[in-house]
């Protein structure tokens, strides 16, 4: 099964990089199969570290701000316990993993991840359609050069429904943020 959550890295800096992932969980999160695209940062950190931490989360606003690299202020973080690594403050459970050298032998870059520990912050709020719908239009946005505009349209204006139905403020604004990310893209293509 695939898991939508975050995963943090470091930086050759120090700092932190948070990005959304959905790697596939096996084992009960005893390992993940990570694929980052090769042009993403998470792909060098993993590259250079092979460490890093995966969470889970329901707080759909960083995702979406971090699928469009808009995070105002960098969430607030602790060192991770068994590996260098950083673990968000905010968040449901987290997991610090360990990978296997990177595989580059299949059609996307694969690392193999050993969870070294994991925990538990709070719980997860439950299923919400407004925030499933903000879920599938980050991953909508973060695609933008693999699908064709009138198909993205057609997503957003059905995912746009759940959100004014079942949303709060978050979601709306984590939805907003992403359609006008969409129209700045389309607009800097026409230009
Ligand atoms: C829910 C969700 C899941 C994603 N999963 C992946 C993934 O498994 N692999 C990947 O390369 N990009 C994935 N993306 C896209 C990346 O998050 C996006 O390209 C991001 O800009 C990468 O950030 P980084 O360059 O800081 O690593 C996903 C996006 C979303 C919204």
């Amino acid at each position: 099964m695939i898991i939508e959550g975050l995963c943090t890295t470091l930086n050759p800096d120090g700092g932190v990089n948070v990005a959304p992932m959905g790697p596939i969980i096996e084992d009960n999160f005893a390992r993940l199969r990570l694929r980052p695209f090769p042009t993403s940062t998470t792909y060098a950190n993993l590259k250079r570290t092979l460490r890093g931490v995966f969470h889970v989360t329901d707080d759909v606003l960083l995702l979406a701000r971090a699928a469009i690299d808009r995070i105002p202020a960098p969430p607030a973080t602790r060192p991770a316990e068994t590996i260098d690594g950083a673990v968000l403050v905010d968040c449901c459970r987290w997991y610090e993993f360990e990978c296997e050298p990177l595989d580059e032998s299949g059609e996307r870059p694969l690392f193999v991840a050993h969870v070294k520990h994991r925990g538990r912050v709070r719980d997860f709020v439950g299923f919400n359609r407004a925030r499933h719908a903000v879920i599938e239009a980050a991953i909508l946005v973060s695609r933008l050069h693999l699908l064709e505009r009138e198909f993205i349209l057609n997503e957003m204006a059905k995912l746009r429904s759940a959100v004014e139905k079942t949303g709060d403020e978050p979601e709306r604004e984590a939805f907003a943020l992403l359609e006008s990310t969409l129209r700045v893209q389309w607009h800097e293509e026409q230009a």
